[in-house]
C-alpha cells in the first residue's frame, strides 16, 4: 500500500540561467536554449501563484533553486516577502555558492535561514572540470561563500556532493571527513542521469550503500536525526558534529514519501522531477485573466494524482530523454 504523503514543499526555479556548467546538470555543447525573457514568470507573477494558489492549496514548505537563483535580480526582496508569510513554514535556497559570500548576510536579513550548496570536490581542480570552467579557479570563491554563510548563522548548512565514478568518487572521505569538527552536513547524492547521459556512460553510479561502507570501515557510521524535508538518508560519524546524508535516487525509490512539486521559472508546475507527464502550465492561464479559483483548482486536481504520477514511469524515468535538464528543473 503506497503511503498518502502531504504534499506541501515547492521548489521554485527562479531563472534558468547558471554562471556553471556542471556537467552533470547541463549539456556540454552550446545548445542549451534559455527561456526568453518574456517567458518568465514575472516577480508579482510568481507572488501571485504563491499567495493566491500554492498556499491556499497547502505548500507550507519552499526552497528557491535555479540555474543559480542567486543571479535572479530580485532574490533578497523574494526571500523577505516569502519569509514573511504566516504560512510559511520553511524557507530553504539551494545554491551553487560563487556570489553567496556577497549575498549571505542579506540573504540572512531577509529571512533566509537555511542553504544547500553544491560542492563536488576539495581539490579546485578537479571541481573546474566537474563545473566546466577549467582554468578558472573558482573552488576558493566558493569556499568562501561556505565559510561565510556558516559565519552569518546559516543552519542547517549543507552542502551537496554529486559522486561521479573516476571524478571525484575517491574524496568521498576526504569530504566525510569535514563533518567531524564543523557542523555541516556533507549530502552524496547518486548521479542521475539528467542533462548530461553520456557522462553516466559506463561508469555507471556508485550506491550510496557501498560509500556508507568506505566510512564505516573508516570511523564507524550510525544512524542519526533527519533535518530538513528532502530524500536524504542521514547518518552521522560517531562524535561527529555534522551530519552525512544519502540521497539514493538510482539504487532506492523514494517516490513513495515523495512531498513536492516543481514550479519552473516559466510557469510549468512539474509533479515529479522523474517523468514529464501531467505538468501544467500556470503562466499562461494567470495572463489571460484566469479566475484564480480555476488555478487552485486545477492544482489541487493535480494533487489528487501525484501518487500515481510519482510511480508511472519510473523505469523510463532514470534512462529516458528528458526535454528539459537538471538546470532548467532546479534538482
Ligand atoms: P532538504 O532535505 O530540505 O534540505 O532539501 P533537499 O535535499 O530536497 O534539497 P536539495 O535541493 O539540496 O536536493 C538535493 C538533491 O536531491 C537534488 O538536487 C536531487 O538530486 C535530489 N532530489 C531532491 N528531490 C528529489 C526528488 O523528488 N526526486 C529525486 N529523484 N531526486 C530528488
Ligand atoms: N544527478 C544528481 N544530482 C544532480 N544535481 C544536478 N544535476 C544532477 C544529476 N544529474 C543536483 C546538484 C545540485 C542540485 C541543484 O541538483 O547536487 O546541488
Ligand atoms: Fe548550475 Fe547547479 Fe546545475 Fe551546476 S548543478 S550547472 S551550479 S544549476
Amino acid at each position: 500500500m503506497r503511503s498518502m504523503n502531504q504534499i506541501d514543499y515547492l521548489r521554485i526555479s527562479l531563472i534558468d540561467r547558471c554562471n556553471f556548467r556542471c556537467r552533470y546538470c547541463m549539456p556540454e555543447k552550446a545548445d542549451l536554449e534559455y527561456i526568453l525573457r518574456q517567458q518568465l514568470l514575472t516577480f508579482e507573477e510568481l507572488l501571485t501563484l504563491i499567495q493566491e494558489v500554492f498556499i491556499p492549496v497547502g505548500f507550507t514548505k519552499f526552497r528557491l533553486t535555479g540555474g543559480e537563483p542567486l543571479l535572479y535580480p530580485d532574490v533578497v526582496k523574494l526571500v523577505q516577502v516569502i519569509a514573511s508569510f504566516p504560512q510559511t513554514q520553511d524557507l530553504a535556497m539551494t545554491t551553487n555558492g560563487f556570489l553567496l559570500a556577497g549575498m549571505a548576510q542579506d540573504l540572512y536579513d531577509a529571512g533566509l535561514r537555511r542553504i544547500n550548496i553544491s560542492l563536488d570536490s576539495l581539490n579546485p581542480e578537479i571541481f573546474d572540470q566537474i563545473i566546466g570552467n577549467p582554468g578558472r579557479a573558482r573552488w576558493q570563491q566558493v569556499w568562501d561563500g561556505i565559510q561565510t554563510a556558516h559565519r552569518v548563522g546559516f543552519s542547517p548548512l549543507k552542502l551537496n556532493v554529486v559522486v561521479i565514478p573516476g571524478v571525484n568518487d575517491n574524496e568521498v572521505l576526504d569530504l566525510a571527513a569535514l563533518t567531524i569538527e564543523r557542523q555541516w552536513h556533507i549530502r552524496f547524492i547518486e548521479f542521475m542521469p539528467i542533462g548530461n547521459a553520456q557522462l553516466f556512460g559506463d561508469q555507471g553510479w556508485i550506491p550510496s550503500a557501498e560509500l556508507r561502507q568506505r566510512i564505516r570501515d573508516r570511523w564507524g557510521l550510525m544512524e542519526s536525526q533527519v533535518c530538513g524535508n528532502g530524500p536524504a538518508d542521514v547518518f552521522q560519524i560517531p562524535r561527529a558534529k555534522g551530519t552525512l546524508g544519502f540521497i539514493s535516487q538510482m539504487s532506492e525509490c523514494f517516490c513513495d514519501r515523495c512531498n513536492r512539486m516543481r514550479l519552473s521559472a516559466d510557469g510549468w508546475l512539474r509533479p515529479c522531477l522523474l517523468n514529464e507527464s501531467n505538468q501544467i502550465d500556470l503562466k499562461t492561464p494567470l495572463r489571460t485573466g484566469v479566475n484564480l479559483a480555476k488555478l487552485r483548482e486545477q492544482v489541487s486536481q493535480l494533487l489528487a494524482l501525484k501518487p500515481e504520477i510519482n510511480f508511472k514511469q519510473r523505469e523510463s524515468g532514470t534512462i529516458g530523454a528528458y526535454s528539459r535538464t537538471m538546470s532548467q528543473i532546479g534538482g
